[in-house]
C-alpha cells in the first residue's frame, strides 16, 4: 500500500482490556493525525465492526487518556467474528465507511482473529500486542503486563504484613490465562515461597515440603499460583495442603480483576505509545498482516503466522531464584 492509497484507518480494542489500551488509541490517533489521516475507532471491539458501530477519532478526542485505565472505545469478546458471515459483515462495514486499513489493539485471541479477518477477506491490518497476560509472540512484552505485574505485587505485599501477624500460609491466585508471566514475575518480587505456573508439572508435595521448610522458620508463607495452574485451582490446592499439613493456618485470596484496572505505570505509557505510534508508520510505508512489537529495544514488525506460532518462554530464571531466595 502507498501512501497514497491510505487515507482512513480503523481502529479497535479487544478481548480483555489492558492498562495501556488507551494510551495506545491516543499514538495511533495522533500519529495518524500528523500524517494527514483519518481514524475511526470501532466500538466494543470486533462487534462494532461487525454491528457497524464507529466513532470519528481526531487528536482532540483522545486528550486526557493517556494516563487511564481500561479503554475508551470498549472492548468485548466476540463470537460473531469467529464465524465466516461474522466476518464477511465486518467486511462490508469497513468498506461502507471508507476504511483502507485496521489497527487491532489486544492479545493472543483477538490477534488471531484478526489474521483471519486480513487472509480471508483480505483486509489490511496490523496488531498492537495487548494483554495482561503477556502470552503473546512478536513482542517481548505486551502492553499492561508491566502494570499488571505491579498491581499484584502491590497486593500481595498486604497479603504478605497480615500473613506475617498471623503466622498464616496465603495462597494467591493470579491471572494470566494459560500462561504464568504474571506469576512469575510477581513470586520473585513478592518473595514468594512457592509458585504453581501451568508450563511446570508441579504435586501438592512439592508445596507440602516448600512450606515444610519456610515456615518452620518463619511461621508465614505466600504461595503464588497461577490461574492455568494444573493441579484443580487455587481453592483445592489450598484444600489438599490443608489436609496433609493440619496444622497450617491457611487462607485463600484471589486477585482477580482487580489485576486488569488502574494507571498505566511508566513502562507500559511508553511501550503502548512507541507501537501506536509504529503501527501509523509502518502502514505508510506498506506493511500489514503481522504485529509490531518490541525486541530488545527495538521496534520490529513480525508476520502474523510467525507471531501468533511463537511459544514465549517462562522466565525459568524467575522461579528459580525466587526458590532461592525465599529460604
Ligand atoms: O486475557 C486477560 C485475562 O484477564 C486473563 O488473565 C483471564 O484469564 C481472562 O482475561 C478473564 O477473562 P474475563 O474478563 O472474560 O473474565
Amino acid at each position: 500500500m502507498s501512501m497514497r492509497d491510505l487515507r482512513r484507518i480503523a481502529l479497535l480494542t479487544s478481548g480483555g482490556d489492558a492498562p495501556g489500551m488507551n494510551a495506545a488509541i491516543r499514538a495511533v490517533v495522533r500519529t495518524a493525525h500528523f500524517n494527514g489521516l483519518q481514524v475511526v475507532g470501532a466500538i466494543g471491539g470486533f462487534e462494532g465492526l461487525v454491528n457497524g458501530e464507529f466513532r470519528e477519532l481526531g487528536p482532540r478526542d483522545v486528550g486526557n487518556i493517556l494516563q487511564r485505565g481500561g479503554t475508551m472505545l470498549h472492548s468485548s469478546r466476540c463470537p460473531a467474528f469467529r464465524t465466516t458471515d461474522g466476518r464477511a459483515a465486518a467486511k462490508r462495514n469497513a468498506v461502507r465507511k471508507g476504511i483502507d486499513a485496521l489497527v487491532v489493539i489486544g492479545g493472543n485471541g483477538s490477534q488471531a482473529g484478526a489474521h483471519e479477518f486480513a487472509t480471508e477477506q483480505g483486509v489490511r491490518v496490523l496488531g498492537i500486542p495487548s494483554t495482561i497476560d503477556n502470552d503473546l509472540g512478536g513482542t517481548d512484552r505486551t502492553i499492561g503486563f508491566e502494570t499488571a505485574c505491579q498491581t499484584a505485587v502491590e497486593a500481595i505485599d498486604r497479603l504478605r504484613d497480615t500473613a506475617s501477624s498471623h503466622d498464616r500460609v496465603f495462597f494467591v491466585e493470579v491471572m494470566g490465562r494459560d500462561a504464568g508471566h504474571i506469576a512469575a514475575r510477581c513470586a520473585l518480587a513478592c518473595g514468594a515461597e512457592y509458585t504453581l505456573v501451568p508450563e511446570r508439572r508441579q504435586s501438592i508435595d512439592d508445596i507440602v515440603a516448600a512450606l515444610g521448610r519456610s515456615s518452620a522458620l518463619k511461621g508465614s508463607s505466600i504461595i503464588i499460583v497461577a490461574e492455568g495452574d494444573e493441579l484443580g485451582g487455587v481453592f483445592t490446592i489450598a484444600q489438599h495442603v490443608k489436609e496433609r499439613s493440619p496444622h497450617l493456618d491457611t487462607r485463600v485470596s484471589v486477585l482477580g480483576h482487580l489485576q486488569r484496572g488502574g494507571s498505566p505505570v511508566v513502562a507500559d505509557r511508553e511501550l503502548a505509545s512507541l507501537l501506536g505510534n509504529a503501527a501509523v508508520e509502518r502502514l505508510l510505508q506498506g506493511l500489514s498482516g503481522g504485529i509490531i512489537g518490541s525486541r530488545n529495544g527495538n521496534i520490529v514488525f513480525t508476520p502474523y503466522a510467525q507471531a501468533l506460532a511463537e511459544k514465549k518462554p517462562l522466565s525459568e530464571d524467575h522461579l528459580r531464584v525466587a526458590g532461592i531466595l525465599a529460604i
